[in-house]
Formats: C-alpha cells, sequence, structure tokens
C-alpha cells in the first residue's frame, strides 16, 4: 500500500494513445514519446490497459501470454525503456491484470484442449445437463456463457468472449501462475496493477438463474476476499509503494469496503459502475436515455458516504475504455463544450477517493458519432448491432443507439494536433473529425483549455489536505440541476458546486463571506449568499480557521 490519497492515475489505451512507427497502431514507443505532456499535466501513474500477447478480439483483455509484449505494440526492450523513463520523471506504471480468463489461444487452454487434465482443471470444463448446457447464463457480450467442445462432450465457461475462457481460481496451481505473473512485473519495476474484472473470480454454484442471467452465482462471490488477500500477501503488499485497483462489475458498497479496507490487505480502491448507468432503459445498456439526474446525486452520495464510513476508497472516473465519453453524455459536447467538461472534471475531482482521467478526457475529446457499421471495431458493439438487428430494431434506431453506448466512442485515436497527429498512417480506427478544433496542442496553447484547468484540480489535490483526506457530506440532495457537497479537514472546509445544466439557477450559502474561490470555470462571481450559478458552472469554495 502506498500514499495513494494525493495521487491523480492517467490511464492510456495504447492502441490509440501514439503511433511511432506509422503502422496505423499506437505503440509503447509512442508512450514514451509522450511522457512530458503527462508529466505536464501533473499525473503520478499511467495505468496502460493490456498490451501483451493476444488476437486482439477484445483488445488485449484476450491474453495468450502475460510474460511477452505482443509485436504490434513494440518489444520488451520499448517497455524497458518506458518504465526507466516514467521513473525519471516519477510516474509510475500500473499494468493491468486480466485474471478472470485467458485468451483460447493461451498454451494452458491449448494443453487443456488437447485433453492434458492438469490444464482442464485451469478452466471450468463441465458436462451437459439434460442434453443441454450446464446453465442458462448469458454472457456479458451476448450469447451463451458455455461453448462445446465436441471430443469431450463438454462445454467450458466464458463470461465474456467464446475466445476468453474463465480461469477456475479454485485451483491452487492457477493461482500460483497468476502470484507469478505478478511478482515478474513487480521486479521489472512496475508500481501498481489494475484487477480486470475481478469479483467475478469466484464462483459459487454453477444453477440456473430464474431471475436474471447469471450474475448472482459469480459476482462478488463467497472466495473473492480469501484470493485477494492471499495475492496480496505473496504478491504487491510485500511492497510499500505499490498501488492496486479492481475493477468490480455490478457490486455493492459493502464489498467494496471489504475490498478496500485497510485492514484487510486487499486492494487499495475500486472501480464501480453504478453512476454510469443512470443512462440505461429498464437497465438495459442497449438504450438510449436522457441519464436520471436524481440517481446520479443519489448514487454519488451514498458510494461516498458509503465507502468513508467503512473506511473504504473509491477510484473516481467518468471515462474510460469502456464508456462513452461523458462530456457527450452527462455534459454538452457542442454549445457548452469547455464549461461542461471542466464542470464533470471537478464533479469528480473534488470527491473522496483516487481520480482516474482517461486519455482525450483533458482536452474534451467527444464521442464519435460513427453512422455505419463497418466503423466499428469493438466485439461487443459488432455483437450488439447483430443482435439488434435480429430483434428488429431499424437501423437509425440501432445507430443512435452505438452513437450512445458504443465502447468505441472512447477508443477512436487522441487527438494530437489540427492534422490528428496519432499516426502518419490511416488509423485502425477513423480518427473524430472534430480533431482539427479539440486536440492537445490547441489546449496546450490556451491558458484557459480543459488541459489547463485539469492541470489545476491535480494541483489543488496536492496542496489541500481537505481534498485528498477530508471527509464528504452531501448537500442540496433535491436540487434539480445542482449536484453538491462539502468536504470537512480540521478546520478546513471545500463547497463543491456543479450546475449538470444549461439553465441559469441558484442556491443558499451560509456566511458565504467567510469563503474565497478555490477555482471556477467561469469569472465575475458575486458571492451572495443567494448565489447564482450560471449554465454548467462549476464553483469550489473555501474557507480555512
Ligand atoms: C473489463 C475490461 C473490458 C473487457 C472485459 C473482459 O470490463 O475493462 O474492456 O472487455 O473486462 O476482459
Ligand atoms: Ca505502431
Amino acid at each position: 500500500m502506498s500514499n495513494f490519497k494525493d495521487k491523480v492515475v492517467y490511464q492510456i489505451y495504447p492502441k490509440s494513445f501514439k503511433d511511432s512507427n506509422n503502422d496505423g497502431i499506437g505503440d509503447l514507443k509512442g508512450i514514451t514519446s509522450k511522457l512530458d505532456y503527462l508529466k505536464l499535466l501533473g499525473i503520478d501513474y499511467i495505468w496502460i490497459t493490456p498490451f501483451f500477447i493476444s488476437p486482439q478480439n477484445d483488445n488485449g483483455y484476450d491474453i495468450t501470454d502475460y510474460y511477452h509484449i505482443d509485436p504490434i505494440y513494440g518489444t520488451m526492450d520499448d517497455l524497458d525503456e518506458l518504465i526507466k523513463e516514467a521513473d525519471n520523471r516519477n510516474i509510475g506504471l500500473m499494468f493491468d491484470m486480466v485474471f478472470n480468463h485467458t485468451s483460447t489461444t493461451h498454451e494452458w487452454f491449448q494443453k487443456a484442449l488437447n485433453g492434458e487434465q492438469k490444464y482442464k482443471n485451469y478452466y471450468f470444463f463441465k458436462k451437459p445437463v439434460n442434453g443441454g448446457m450446464p446453465t442458462n447464463w448469458e454472457s456479458k457480450f451476448g450469447g451463451p456463457v458455455w461453448e462445446y467442445v465436441e471430443k469431450f462432450d463438454e462445454y467450458y465457461l466464458h463470461l465474456f468472449d467464446k475466445t476468453q475462457a474463465d480461469l477456475n481460481w479454485e485451483n491452487p496451481e492457477v493461482r500460483a501462475e497468476l502470484a507469478k505473473i505478478l511478482n515478474f512485473w513487480i521486479d521489472k519495476g512496475v508500481k501498481g496493477f489494475r484487477f480486470d474484472v475481478i469479483n467475478l473470480i469466484s464462483k459459487n454454484a454453477f444453477e440456473d438463474d430464474n431471475q436474471g442471467i447469471g450474475k448472482k452465482f459469480y459476482t462478488d462471490g463467497n472466495k473473492v476476499n480469501q484470493y485477494l488477500n492471499e495475492l496480496n500477501n505473496i504478491t504487491f503488499g510485500k511492497y510499500n509503494d505499490m498501488i492496486t485497483v479492481g475493477e468490480m462489475s455490478a457490486t455493492t458498497i459493502e464489498n467494496c469496503v471489504n475490498y478496500t479496507y485497510p485492514g484487510n490487505h486487499e486492494l487499495d480502491m475500486t472501480f464501480n459502475f453504478h453512476h454510469l448507468k443512470v443512462d440505461y432503459q429498464n437497465k438495459e445498456k442497449w438504450t438510449v436515455m436522457d441519464f436520471d439526474f436524481q440517481e446520479l446525486k443519489e448514487l454519488f452520495n451514498n458510494w461516498q458516504v458509503g465507502m468513508q464510513i467503512g473506511h473504504g476508497w473509491n477510484a473516481l472516473f467518468w471515462n474510460c475504455h469502456d464508456q462513452p465519453r461523458s462530456l457527450s453524455r452527462f455534459g454538452n459536447d457542442t454549445k457548452c463544450h469547455d464549461e461542461s467538461a471542466k464542470m464533470l472534471a471537478t464533479a469528480i475531482h473534488m470527491q473522496r477517493g483516487t481520480p482516474y482521467i482517461y486519455q482525450g478526457e483533458e482536452i474534451g475529446m467527444t464521442n464519435n458519432y460513427f453512422t455505419d457499421i463497418h466503423q466499428y471495431r469493438d466485439v461487443e458493439s459488432i455483437n450488439y448491432y447483430h443482435i439488434l438487428k435480429n430483434q428488429g430494431t431499424n437501423e437509425n434506431d440501432i445507430h443512435k443507439i452505438l452513437q450512445a453506448k458504443s465502447r468505441d466512442n472512447a477508443r477512436s485515436p487522441m487527438q494530437w494536433n489540427k492534422d490528428g497527429g496519432f499516426s502518419e498512417n490511416t488509423p485502425w480506427m477513423e480518427m473524430n473529425p472534430n480533431h482539427t478544433k479539440i486536440n492537445v496542442e490547441n489546449n496546450l496553447n490556451n491558458p484557459n483549455s480543459i488541459f489547463h484547468y485539469y492541470q489545476n484540480l491535480i494541483q489543488l489535490r496536492k496542496k489541500y489536505k481537505v481534498i485528498s483526506e477530508g471527509s464528504y457530506i452531501p448537500m442540496e440532495k433535491d436540487h434539480p440541476y445542482i449536484y453538491a457537497y462539502k468536504r470537512q479537514y480540521r478546520g478546513d472546509e471545500l463547497i463543491v458546486i456543479n450546475n449538470f445544466y444549461d439553465v441559469d439557477t441558484s442556491i443558499e450559502i451560509e456566511y458565504i463571506n467567510d469563503y474565497k474561490i478555490l477555482t471556477s470555470n467561469y469569472d465575475n462571481h458575486q458571492l451572495n449568499k443567494h448565489l447564482s450559478i450560471r449554465p454548467y458552472e462549476t464553483i469550489v469554495l473555501y474557507k480555512s480557521e
């Protein structure tokens, strides 16, 4: 465990960050070439999504070999260089460990398919039940979770794509293999880990789900805590400068408290996704709906307060490689582009927890608004295109849904300058045409840019303990437009006010003259008790005893 409370993490999706050899695909050397940019932003850690050998069916979340780098991203020398150069700038690297499953091209799975019992026990192979699949569970990417292997007359389990076979953590040999991988990377100088869908690793029972798609049998299963504690003890927990975060699928506050309570020696912090489901109609992702603001506020307040009471710790984020761009989703990506980007940033960065910035967020990148299925690359998006088509949804409506929900909205190349600047070749995925205006160069040249606003938020976190350590107190729970909260630490206090709408509104602040403005996305404030708030305005008020 390191002191992570005043740290900020930047997430890189290497395929789309920077291409150094002009084959159209981002790579490790590309990342190294941009370290000064990240240093300027002020972040402490870089979480890089998987770049290990992989058939890339799920862009690297399907791993063939955890010890080697996929040649499309470079070589081990390139990685050593990246680690060294990052270290020179006091930036730590966090690697993404996909341990719930391997690719079916992994040596272990191949040996299993050859009938070696030792390796069949690394996975879940099950006999048919009543002549059919062992359970009625549905894969997260659509279709059943079971794939039939004729020569065994057995099915294997895959909660994700059929080329991502679930590992059997019940088997101590599997756990030993995974610990070995972590220790290998720790020895290489890696400073932290992000664990992919780590709350799915313990399967409680293989039974039909009569209410849902099977989640309750494998989410936050009985032994997740035990397995994480074991890994912690024999790997990262032995060092005092490592940082760890777990990606938690459909989890609860209670479980995340347990995963992150320091005395439990499991993880430093967790990602949960409840606040990113407030625009799901009837809990269905593949729908279009305006976000439910009251639900969003309630979720933030409940998680902030709940984790605080339990002494747990949240990873704070709006964006990642699996989510459409928050600016297009919760802000206004046209008329109030910069204002809403800055407001969204403040709403998250002033919360109690560790903020994560996803590449491009700091310059105001937006959704892609693709209009043709051939523009998409993501397996989930393409699967659901066909599922929706088979359900009879018309082409136009399908595109509206994909424009709002596809993971590819986050995965288009980083916009470095007016010509793109990502690659001199055709990129693996189209660049958003708005790169002519929305790009790093323009942001760096403009002192009022979103980039400089983020830079300031990071500096504030390092300067004010009330941001990194303070307690969280909800405010204005029923306000129709404003999400506000207080933070307190010793005698210091913050009031964070965020208008999520394109409207003029106001709130009442007692003793407003005791406060000064720490940051805002507007100038010319008049600090009256009856405080006027402009469209998408954010104001952080601060007082000290
Ligand atoms: C996580 C990853 C996602 C991947 C899935 C399966 O949710 O973030 O990109 O598709 O796990 O590994
Ligand atoms: Ca390349």
